[in-house]
């Protein structure tokens, strides 16, 4: 089948690449041109695993394809799949402009019947709006052409999105259009073969799907997280209490490992956007807004503690960082909670000596050169001259540290871990002064 997505960012090139690989004729369209340039030269922009070998095989395969010309992209097929960025606005809601752009573009070239597919994550009732656009267009042209407008949000997961796309949990469509349905499961059957994933629904209801989704999961972290605070205070470990509740199948053990809070393009996006949908329809969300402001609190915990630790003086103290992306296996930095621990450290005078497997150029492309920034080339060399160490992302090669020599560079033999990588025993034994997140001893429990 031909299809045709707008938008080469991490959504629309992963569609791509992945429909083009179980045989279907993919081009891509970006405005931005210099993207596309890279593209066409085999230079992938994003970092995810596995992604650059199926460009590369599928573009030579010649099924994946890219252009900027947006007449080419309207014309090349039926299904016209909407991957843009909705960035937040000020105020938190969805950015639509890149959206309806598109659609006023599907309704300046087509010629014949379209199928629009909206894979960025929009408010609930942007598929009527792209509606409008296209119909505007097509109005202004004098033309009465026939179109159906689907919702089909994506759930991909950064770091494992190809094995997401691939092996879908569900394909979520909102259609009204029987034909447009019938169209989307010939796309997607490669994906549906031995076991019917798709669930359809009407536009609205799938378009809300994508937000509740990532509100639940973002509910349970920051739900996890005032537990872990809690347990703080009250010398509990909540590690065994994540194993105690998780147990529990009606809870699950996913998505309940508690933090510095959560980061990344779209749980701080997505939360703010529902909670200002629902007070643009005159509702309060009170547990969505609770959300937030739960994570907004701890992406600050592990700056208090480390504060906590020097009596309030940070001015001159060197921290020693590692992880700055905001989870492990992508150097995505949006968002992350490492951004707000330097931020914080750098506002109380203190430096950081920082180290990522991945995300040092996204760093150094960030804060530049910030003063009190060290980029450091190893985690190793993170270490050297530092004062304490902090963890703000989990990465494999932090997991089995060599604790001695840890314990012997550090200035202070402290250890801030925002994302519970060990065992506070453990790090005893190597007379390293452990601080976590939720873990019984902690500095803020009092008898
Ligand atoms: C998320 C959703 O998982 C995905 O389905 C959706 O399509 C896009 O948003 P992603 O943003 O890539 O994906 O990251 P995810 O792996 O879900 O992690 C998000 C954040 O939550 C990270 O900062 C992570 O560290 C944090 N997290 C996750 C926790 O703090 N605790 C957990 O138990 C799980």
């Amino acid at each position: 089948m031909k299809i045709t997505i707008f938008g080469t960012g991490y959504v629309g090139l992963v569609t791509g690449a992945c429909l083009a690989d179980v045989g279907h004729h993919v081009l891509c369209m970006d405005v931005d041109q210099g993207k596309i340039e890279k593209l066409k030269d085999g230079q992938i922009p994003i970092y995810e695993p596995g992604l650059d070998s199926i460009v590369k095989h599928t573009v030579e395969a010649g099924r994946l394809s890219f252009t900027t010309n947006t007449e080419e992209a309207v014309k090349h097929s039926t299904l016209q799949i909407i991957a843009v960025g909705t960035p937040p606005d000020e105020d938190g809601s969805a950015d639509l402009q890149y959206v309806t752009a598109v659609a006023r573009s599907i309704g300046e070239y087509m010629e014949d019947y379209r199928v629009v597919v909206d894979k960025s994550t929009v408010p609930v009732g942007t598929g009527d709006k792209v509606r409008a656009a296209l119909r505007a267009q097509l109005d202004r042209r004098g033309l009465e052409l026939d179109f159906d407008v689907v919702s089909n949000p994506e759930f991909l997961k950064e770091g494992a999105a190809i094995n997401d796309f691939m092996k879908p949990d569900r394909i979520v469509v909102g259609t009204d259009s029987e034909r447009a349905a019938e169209l989307l499961r010939e796309v997607y059957y490669p994906f549906n073969r031995n076991h019917d994933r798709m669930i359809f629904m009407d536009l609205r209801s799938a378009e809300l799907t994508k937000y509740a989704a990532n509100s639940m999961l973002a509910t349970k972290i920051s739900f996890m997280n005032e537990i872990a605070n809690l347990a703080e205070r009250l010398g509990a470990d909540i590690e065994a209490v994540r194993r105690g509740i998780g147990s529990d199948p009606r809870i699950g053990y996913h998505f309940i490992y508690p933090g510095c809070g959560y980061g990344g393009s779209c749980f701080p996006k997505d939360v703010q956007a529902l909670a200002r949908t629902a007070s643009d329809c005159g509702y309060e969300a009170r547990l969505l807004n609770a959300v937030e402001s739960v994570n907004y609190a701890q992406k600050h915990v592990l700056f208090d503690k480390i504060s906590h630790y020097f009596g309030g003086d940070l001015n001159g103290k060197v921290v020693a960082l590692w992880g700055l992306a905001f989870k492990p296996n992508t150097d995505d930095m949006r968002e992350a909670s490492s951004r707000t621990l330097m931020e914080d450290l750098w506002k109380a005078g203190a430096r950081v000596q920082a180290f990522d497997p991945e995300a040092m150029e996204e760093t150094q492309r960030i804060y530049g050169d910030q003063e009190g920034l060290t980029l450091c080339g190893t985690k190793e060399q993170a270490l050297k001259g530092a004062d304490v160490l902090a963890i703000c992302t989990e990465w494999k090669e932090f997991r089995s540290p060599d604790f001695e020599s840890i314990a012997a560079t550090i200035r202070e033999p402290v250890v801030f871990d925002g994302r519970n990588l060990y065992e506070p025993e453990m790090l005893d034994r190597y007379g390293l002064i452990y601080y976590a997140i939720g873990r019984g001893r902690t500095q803020f429990h009092s008898e």
